[in-house]
């Protein structure tokens, strides 16, 4: 298995969205059940790449295995701050990947954000890990946040990350 890590381009939309509807259908780590149609991915998509958004993946081959992306709120009171989310196919967790993806991506927020931001589901051990390695600590909780999930409901922990400018 060769594993590049690169900036995502238009052409990756529907091998992203695959990547990223399967692991919403684990119903174990994403908030959302499925991923949006296509169609929404690419609108969503032409602004990401127009604002020049940090946003890479993980490819083997041609095939979309894993992403990391920071989206904007779009307020200007909010323009500091991102939100980071994050995943990989199952046959490509817990190799090393996680960690490089996180590295790459808060190393192209530096100079751009004041702070990252992101939630996770308690249960989600390996995030959670993940996250306070690369210097996100925890914020907040809200307690039984997401329904549905394969195991129930769970809580959603709030973590955060300031950034050098
Ligand atoms: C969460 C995720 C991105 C982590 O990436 P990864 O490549 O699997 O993780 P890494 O191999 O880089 O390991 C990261 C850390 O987690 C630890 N870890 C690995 N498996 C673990 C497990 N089952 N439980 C606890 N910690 C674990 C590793 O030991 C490592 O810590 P260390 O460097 O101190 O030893 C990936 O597993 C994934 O996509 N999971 C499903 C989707 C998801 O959870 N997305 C995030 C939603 S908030």
């Amino acid at each position: 298995m060769v594993v590049k890590i690169r900036p995502i381009v238009f052409k990756d939309a529907a091998s992203y969205r695959l990547c990223w509807d399967a692991i919403a259908k684990e119903r174990r780590y994403l908030t959302e059940y499925e991923a949006p149609p296509l169609a929404s991915v690419r609108k969503a998509f032409r602004k990401i790449l127009r604002n020049k958004t940090p946003f890479l993946v993980a490819v083997d081959g041609e095939r979309v295995v894993g992403f990391v992306v920071v989206y904007r709120w779009g307020l200007p009171s909010l323009s500091h701050l991102v939100d980071l989310g994050m995943g990989l196919l199952p046959e490509y967790r817990e190799i090393g990947l996680g960690t490089k993806l996180t590295a790459r991506v808060l190393k192209m927020c530096r100079g751009k954000f004041d702070s990252v931001h992101l939630t996770v589901f308690e249960k989600n051990k390996r995030a959670r890990k993940l996250y306070k390695n690369m210097g996100f600590e925890l914020c907040g909780r809200i307690k039984k946040a997401v329904k549905g999930l394969a195991y129930g409901t769970d809580d959603l922990l709030a973590m955060q990350k300031q950034i050098r400018r």
